[in-house]
């Protein structure tokens, strides 16, 4: 019975540790890293490094995206699902060769950047940044 019990509970926490608010800010370092080197990618044309990135980048978008999704929070939402489909658009023009779609990706993408940050973003006093509901 009670491995029952604690089995249950493992199941209903998993989802929630997801979403949790410490989980944020590193997601948010891994977007800010990515970008970068798919910036950068898209500069020296090196096909592995984009891929590597864009990857990331969704990965990172879609752990932010269900803080918001737990909250139900929609402008944080459509900004998640435009950047997730941003970065998809990159990952496609990747494995197909075409740049101009992974240029299109990475501004699809960094157009939700500042739009996100001046409503749902705070910094604090030392410099660091915590999540406005
Ligand atoms: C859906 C909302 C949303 C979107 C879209 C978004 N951010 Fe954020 N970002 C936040 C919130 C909220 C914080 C503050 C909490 C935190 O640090 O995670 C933040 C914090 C950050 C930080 C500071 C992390 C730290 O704590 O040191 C960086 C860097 C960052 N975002 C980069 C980006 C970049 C680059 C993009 C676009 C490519 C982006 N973000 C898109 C919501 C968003």
């Amino acid at each position: 019975m009670k491995l029952i019990w604690a089995a249950g509970l493992v199941v209903c926490l998993a989802p929630l540790q997801a979403q949790d608010e410490k989980d944020h800010p590193p997601n948010m370092k891994t977007i800010n890293a990515s970008m970068k080197m798919l910036k950068a990618s898209l500069e020296t044309k090196n096909v592995a490094e984009a891929a590597e990135a864009a990857k990331k980048v969704e990965a990172a978008f879609s752990e932010t995206r269900k803080y918001w999704a737990a909250r139900q929070t929609k402008d944080a939402l459509d900004w998640s699902d435009s950047a997730i489909t941003g970065a998809r658009l990159a990952q496609a023009g990747v494995s197909d060769g075409h740049w101009e779609k992974v240029s299109e990706g990475v501004s699809k993408m960094g157009g939700t950047c500042k739009s996100c940050h001046d409503v749902h973003r705070e910094r604090l006093p030392d410099g660091t940044y915590k999540i406005k509901n």
